[in-house]
C-alpha cells in the first residue's frame, strides 16, 4: 500500500475536520484508496465535535480521477468503489466540502460533485476527459454535472472532454468559491463553517437540471458523428447526459453504470488506454538518466522562410521563444514572415487569439537574411531544401557561426543526419534532427532524430523542449523517412497497388475514413501536393529493387503537370474554387493503362483486404522498425500514426490494432498475400511475436 489517507483538525477552525488523500504521483483512485477515505469520512461523523469535512488531495495537489491502469480489469468484490464512495461523500451526515487544486479530472471532479460545496484554486484544471480513453464518466458524472452547470455546459464538457479552468467553473456553478490565499485548506474550511453556520444547501443529486432542450442532444450527436467519427463513447456520453433529463437520479446513475460498463470492455477504450500511457512514456530513453542537464533554449534561428520554416518559426513563438527567421533573399524572407502574420491575424479574426497576443507572437519572430545574425541563438532549427549538400553547407556555415554550446537542429524529412551533422566537424555532438510535420504549429508529432554522434546532453534538450512547445516528441533514430514517412511510404505504395489491381480511388478512400483515418490517402495526397512526393521517387530511383514491382499512376498523374488541389487536379478532380474531391474519368483511364502496362488483370477488390493491405503492410515495416532500434518501442510507431497522418487514436495506432486482430492472423493473411505479390514477407519480429502469441506491447513491456 504506497498511499495514505489522513484525517486531522483544520488548525484555524478546529469543528472542521481535513482529509487529505495522498497517492503519489497523481492521486488516482487506486484499489483501497477510496474504502480508506469513506473509513476517515465515518471516523469524522462518529466524532461529536466535527461539523463539517474538507476532502484534498495531497502531493501533487490534484485528484486525476479512476486508476487508469486497472480500468477494464477485475476491481476486487471487497473493497469499496468510486462510486460507492462517491456515494457516501453525497450521502454523508456531515457536510463535505472538496478543495480542489492544480486539477481535478474524471473521477477526481466526480468527486468533488458528490461534495457538499467546492472550493478551488485559481488556475485548476476541471474536467471530464473519460471520453479521451473510450469510455463516458462511470463516478456520476453525466448525472451530477447537469445539475451543476445546465445541460449545455455539460455536454461540452463530457462529450468535448477537455478541461476548463476553475475561473470558468465558477462562472458556470460547478464552483462555489475560489481559494486564492497561501493556505487554502483554511480557508476551504472557513467556507465550510461559514456554510454550516448560515444552513446548508441540498446536495447535488437533489437538484434539478436546467436547460433540457431535447434539440441539443440530436446537435450534439449530429457533431460527435462528425469531429468523433467512429468513437463509441461520445455517443454514450450523450446518452447518460440525455438520460439526466428524462431519468430519476437513481435510475441515471445505473444507466450510467451501464453505458459505463459497455465501453470500458471495449477495443476503442482499450486502445485509447494505450495510446495515454505510450504519451507518458515518450521522453524514456535507455541509457538517458532523468537528472541529465538540459539546455536553456530561450532563442531560436529558424533557416529557411517556406513552407516548414515559417510553421517551425510559430511553433516557437507559440510557446514564447523569439526566433530570428533566415532566408537568403528579402522577397523570400517577407512571404514567410507575412504568411505568419496572416496565420497569427487569421486566429484572431476567429476570435481563437486575442488580437494582442496575436500581435505579440507575430513579433517575436524577426527577419534576417544571414545565419551571423542569429549567431548567439540557443537553437537553429534548419528547414532549407531537402538537399544534402544544401544542408551540408548550411551546417558547415553553422559550425564556425553559433556560439558554443548552442544545439543545432534539422528538419530534413529522409535524409542522412549523421552525414548531416559530420558536415560540422567537432560539433557533431550538438547535432540532432527536429522533424516536425505540415503544418508545423498544428501538428502534434515531432521525431527527434538522435543520431550517432548526438550528445545525450542535446537529446536531453531536444525532449524537453518537445515538452515546452507541446509537442508529442518521439526519439527515433536515422534511417531512410525515420519512422512516419517510413511506414508511411508502405502504405502509400500499397494503396497505389490496390488501385492498379482494379479499386478506385474513391472506394480506397472511403474505406480507409470508414475505418477511421481522418482523411483517405488519395485526399490526403492531393491535399500534400503530389510534385513533392514525386520529385522524392525521382531522387531515390536508384535505391529501388528493379525487380520488384512498381507503380506508375502517381508519377503518370505528375507527369501531366496533375499536383493535386493546387492545380485542380491530382489522383482527384477539384472543381474551380472547390476542396471536394471528384472522381476523375482521366484518371480511371490512367489507371487501367498503368495496370495493362504492369500486366496486371484488375478484379473486384473488397473493402476487408482494402484494410487489410493498407494496415499490415503498416504494422510490417513497423516491426521491421523496432527490429532495427529505429524506434524504442512498438507503442511510438502508434503514436507517430496518430499524431502525424491521422491514424484513428481509438484504433490505438497500427501497432496496437494488429494486437487486436492477433498477430497470427496478420501474419497468416501476409504470408498468403506474398505468393502471389511483392513486399509480403512478414518481418521476423512479427513472425516470432506471433508464434509466441504475444503482441507488440509485450515486446515494449519485455524490452522496456
Ligand atoms: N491513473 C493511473 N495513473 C495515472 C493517472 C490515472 N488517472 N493519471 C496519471 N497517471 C500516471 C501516469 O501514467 C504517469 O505515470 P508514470 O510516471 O509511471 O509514467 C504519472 O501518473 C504522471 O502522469 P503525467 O506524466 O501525465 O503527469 P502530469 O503532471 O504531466 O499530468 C495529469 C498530470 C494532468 C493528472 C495527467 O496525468 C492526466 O491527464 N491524467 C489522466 C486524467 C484522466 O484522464 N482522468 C480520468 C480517469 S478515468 C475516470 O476517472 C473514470 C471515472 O469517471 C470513473
Ligand atoms: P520550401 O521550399 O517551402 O522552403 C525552403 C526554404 O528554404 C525556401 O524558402 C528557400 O528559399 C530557403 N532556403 C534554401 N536554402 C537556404 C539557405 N541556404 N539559407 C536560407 N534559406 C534557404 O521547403 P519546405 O517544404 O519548407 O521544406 C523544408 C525542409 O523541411 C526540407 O528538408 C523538407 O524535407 C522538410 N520537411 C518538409 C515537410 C513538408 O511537408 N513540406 C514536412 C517535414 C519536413
Amino acid at each position: 500500500m504506497s498511499f495514505t489517507v489522513s484525517l486531522e483538525r483544520d488548525k484555524t477552525h478546529p469543528s472542521i475536520a481535513v482529509i487529505t488523500v495522498d497517492n503519489p504521483p497523481v492521486n488516482a483512485m487506486s484499489i483501497g484508496v477510496p474504502g480508506a477515505i469513506i473509513a476517515r469520512l465515518e471516523e469524522a461523523q462518529a466524532d461529536r465535535e466535527i461539523a463539517g469535512v474538507v476532502l484534498c488531495a495531497g502531493g501533487s495537489g490534484g485528484f486525476a480521477g479512476a486508476d487508469i491502469r486497472v480500468q477494464g480489469k477485475a476491481w476486487p468484490e471487497d473493497e469499496p468503489t468510486l462510486s460507492e464512495m462517491v456515494a457516501r461523500l453525497e450521502n454523508s451526515t456531515l457536510p463535505v466540502a472538496a478543495l480542489l487544486r492544480r486539477n481535478a479530472l474524471g473521477g477526481g471532479l466526480e468527486i468533488g460533485m458528490a461534495c457538499r460545496y467546492r472550493v478551488a484554486t485559481p488556475g485548476t484544471q476541471l474536467g471530464q476527459p473519460e471520453v479521451k480513453l473510450g469510455i463516458p464518466p462511470g463516478g456520476g458524472g453525466t448525472q451530477r454535472l447537469p445539475r451543476l452547470t445546465g445541460v449545455q455546459a455539460a455536454l461540452d464538457m463530457i462529450v468535448g472532454g477537455d478541461p476548463i479552468d476553475a475561473k470558468k467553473g465558477h462562472d458556470i456553478g460547478l464552483i462555489d468559491a475560489l481559494a486564492a490565499s497561501d493556505d487554502p485548506v483554511s480557508e476551504a474550511a472557513a467556507y465550510l463553517a461559514s456554510q454550516v453556520e448560515s444552513g446548508l444547501r441540498p446536495p447535488t443529486r437533489d437538484r434539478s437540471v436546467d436547460g433540457t432542450d431535447p434539440t441539443l442532444f440530436e446537435s450534439a450527436r449530429t457533431v460527435a458523428a462528425r469531429k468523433q467519427r467512429g468513437q463509441l463513447a461520445p455517443l454514450a456520453c450523450i446518452d447518460c447526459v440525455e438520460a439526466s433529463t428524462t431519468l430519476p437520479f437513481d435510475e441515471g446513475l445505473k444507466f450510467e453504470r451501464q453505458k459505463f460498463g459497455e465501453c470500458v470492455s471495449s477495443d476503442q477504450a482499450a486502445a485509447m488506454r494505450h495510446a495515454f500511457f505510450a504519451e507518458r512514456q515518450i521522453g524514456k530513453v535507455p541509457g538517458l538518466a532523468k537528472n541529465t542537464p538540459v539546455r536553456d533554449i530561450n532563442t531560436v534561428m529558424v533557416i529557411g522562410a517556406g513552407t516548414m520554416g515559417s510553421g517551425i518559426a510559430m511553433c516557437f513563438a507559440n510557446a514564447g521563444i523569439a526566433v530570428t527567421l533566415v532566408e537568403r533573399q528579402q522577397e523570400a524572407l517577407d512571404r514567410g514572415l507575412s504568411r505568419i502574420a496572416k496565420t497569427y491575424a487569421g486566429m484572431a479574426e476567429k476570435v481563437r487569439l486575442s488580437s494582442e497576443e496575436a500581435q505579440r507572437r507575430t513579433s517575436l519572430v524577426t527577419g534576417a537574411l544571414s545565419v551571423t545574425d542569429g549567431s548567439d541563438c540557443d537553437l537553429v532549427v534548419e528547414a532549407v531544401f531537402e538537399d544534402m549538400d544544401v544542408k551540408k553547407s548550411v551546417f558547415s556555415e553553422l559550425a564556425s557561426v553559433m556560439k558554443p554550446g548552442a544545439i543545432l537542429a534539422t528538419n530534413t524529412s529522409y535524409l542522412d543526419v549523421d552525414e548531416i551533422a559530420a558536415s560540422t566537424g567537432d560539433r557533431a555532438g550538438d547535432v540532432v534532427g527536429l522533424h516536425f510535420f505540415s503544418p508545423a504549429n498544428i501538428m502534434k508529432l515531432m521525431e527527434i532524430v538522435r543520431a550517432e554522434r548526438t550528445e545525450l546532453e542535446v537529446l536531453a534538450s531536444a525532449i524537453a523542449l518537445g515538452r515546452k512547445l507541446g509537442k508529442i516528441g518521439i526519439v527515433v533514430g536515422v534511417c531512410n523517412g525515420f519512422v512516419g514517412n517510413r511506414v508511411y511510404s508502405t502504405y502509400v505504395r500499397e494503396t497505389e497497388f490496390l488501385l492498379e489491381e482494379g479499386a478506385t480511388p474513391s472506394q480506397v478512400d472511403g474505406v480507409l475514413t470508414e475505418f477511421g483515418m481522418a482523411m483517405g490517402i488519395f485526399a490526403v495526397r492531393d491535399l500534400a501536393g503530389l510534385d513533392i512526393g514525386w520529385a522524392n521517387r525521382k531522387a531515390t530511383a536508384h535505391l529501388r529493387d528493379p525487380v520488384k514491382r512498381y507503380c506508375k499512376i502517381g508519377d503518370t498523374i505528375c507527369e501531366n503537370g496533375w499536383f493535386g488541389q493546387k492545380t485542380g487536379r491530382g489522383f482527384y478532380l477539384y472543381e474551380e474554387g472547390s476542396r471536394t474531391p471528384k472522381p476523375d474519368p482521366d484518371v480511371d483511364a490512367i489507371i487501367s493503362k498503368c495496370a495493362v502496362e504492369g500486366g496486371i488483370s484488375q478484379r473486384q477488390i473488397s473493402n476487408e483486404e482494402i484494410v487489410e493491405r493498407a494496415f499490415d503492410i503498416m504494422v510490417n515495416e513497423g516491426a521491421k522498425i523496432l527490429e532495427e532500434g529505429i524506434a524504442l518501442r512498438a507503442s511510438d510507431i502508434d503514436l507517430a500514426m496518430i499524431n502525424g497522418y491521422g491514424f484513428p487514436r481509438w484504433r490505438g495506432g497500427p501497432m496496437c490494432w494488429a494486437g487486436t486482430i492477433g498477430l497470427g492472423t496478420v501474419v497468416a493473411r501476409m504470408r498468403k498475400l506474398s505468393e502471389t505479390h511483392d513486399f509480403w514477407e512478414p518481418a521476423p519480429l512479427l513472425v516470432r511475436l506471433a508464434e509466441e502469441g504475444k503482441t507488440f506491447a509485450d515486446w515494449d513491456r519485455e524490452n522496456a
